[in-house]
């Protein structure tokens, strides 16, 4: 039985008729960029994350980057981040000309630790990013506490309740794997405060209001009318497709997945995005994962202060302890919304036999 890491079009399949549908109005309407179904969008996604404002952009890079432009952030300030994420966290502060400064994780959650944080502020710290590493929600609580702005990288929680609206900003990716996904590179920005919206929305139309007269350089960065027609349709199913990857996550902990290696734990709000477990046997889980035709993944390795492109960041081996054990002896294991009981049953088998644990009486 061969089972991919992920099986997005298990998920959308079902939805195949009203995806037509979608298309075919567009279509008919003829209006391809700023059209109403981006309109409509924005506004269900605000209302959906319980925000003022939501604000369509190109991809979640973008998203990170416009947030940081329309708050000013500029060489000489220092954003903090962890460097267990992404690449495109750590590179949208780059390309906004700050300094992008990494805080350790905590082993655990595998998000940001808020003593590191603390360890890492100084006088030119402008903000935070935490990011909500596939799908469990960052302290944001703790990290509120350092009296600075939070960007919120959700790129890989769309539907968590713990998130958005704590931060000055949430963004997040719908890049088709992501727990709300579009049929190709999406993005939003989440903001409350109107002046900050209104800024990036102008920001991702090159500085302007009008067609005709620009106020700052911005940049192109626009949702599109046949992503967002999409993405109504699936906003509609995000709940339900939740409900199924906690439920798909609390299977693989009945099936013992934790007595093979380090599994997550769950916690109110975590909509596993992935699957994340951590074993010092990691590479020969994932050769015989391979070898059984299951998919499987290691995140962020070399993590990203030891990335060729930040070396002039300045760090080195040793730095980032816990971030760099984690990179060493992590890996995922299948998990979409759907996912049958028997996969799962499958996985556990072949990570049974890898660590050489005996079947269950
Ligand atoms: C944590 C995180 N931040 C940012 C991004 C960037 O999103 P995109 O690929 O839509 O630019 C991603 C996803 O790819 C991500 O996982």
């Amino acid at each position: 039985m061969k089972i991919p890491l992920v099986d997005v079009k298990a998920q959308y399949a079902p939805l195949v008729p009203r995806i037509r549908e979608a298309f075919d109005a567009v279509l008919e309407d003829g209006r391809f960029v700023f059209g109403p179904n981006v309109a409509a969008f924005e506004e269900e996604a605000a209302a959906y994350l319980g925000t003022r404002e939501a604000i369509g952009v190109a991809n979640g890079t973008d998203a990170l980057e416009l947030v940081l432009n329309a708050l000013e952030v500029e060489p000489g300030d220092e954003v903090i981040c962890p460097a267990f994420t992404f690449y495109a966290t750590a590179e949208a502060i780059a390309r906004s000309g700050a300094t992008p400064v990494f805080a350790d994780i905590d082993s655990e959650t595998l998000n940001l630790d808020p003593a590191d944080v603390e360890r890492k502020l100084g006088p030119r710290t402008k903000a935070i990013m935490p990011v909500h590493l596939f799908g469990r929600p960052a302290p944001l609580d703790a990290l509120a506490g350092f009296d600075l702005p939070l960007i919120e990288d959700a790129a890989q929680a769309f539907g968590s309740p713990a998130i958005a609206g704590h931060g000055i900003a949430s963004t997040f990716s719908f890049y088709p794997t992501k727990n709300l996904f579009g049929l190709g590179d999406g993005g939003l920005v989440a903001v409350n405060d109107p002046a900050l919206a209104e800024r990036i929305r102008m920001l991702r139309f090159h500085g302007s209001k009008a067609k005709t007269t620009f106020e700052f350089i911005g940049r192109n960065s626009r949702l599109d009318e046949i992503q967002a027609a999409v993405l109504r349709i699936f906003l509609g199913e995000l709940d339900r497709w939740t409900t199924l990857r906690r439920e798909a996550a609390e299977r693989y902990r009945e099936l013992g997945i934790g007595e093979l290696c380090i599994a997550p734990e769950d916690e109110p709000g975590h909509v596993y995005h992935l699957f994340v477990c951590r074993s010092e046997r990691r590479d020969e889980i994932r050769a015989a994962l391979g070898e059984a035709g299951i998919g499987n993944a290691q995140y962020y390795l070399p993590p990203l202060h030891l990335q060729p492109a930040l070396r002039y960041l300045g760090y080195s081996e040793g730095d980032l302890p816990v971030t760099e054990r984690v990179a060493r002896d992590n890996f995922s294991i299948p998990l979409w919304a759907g996912i049958e009981a028997e996969q799962q049953e499958r996985v556990v088998d072949v990570v049974r036999s890898a660590v050489g644990a005996p079947a269950p009486a």
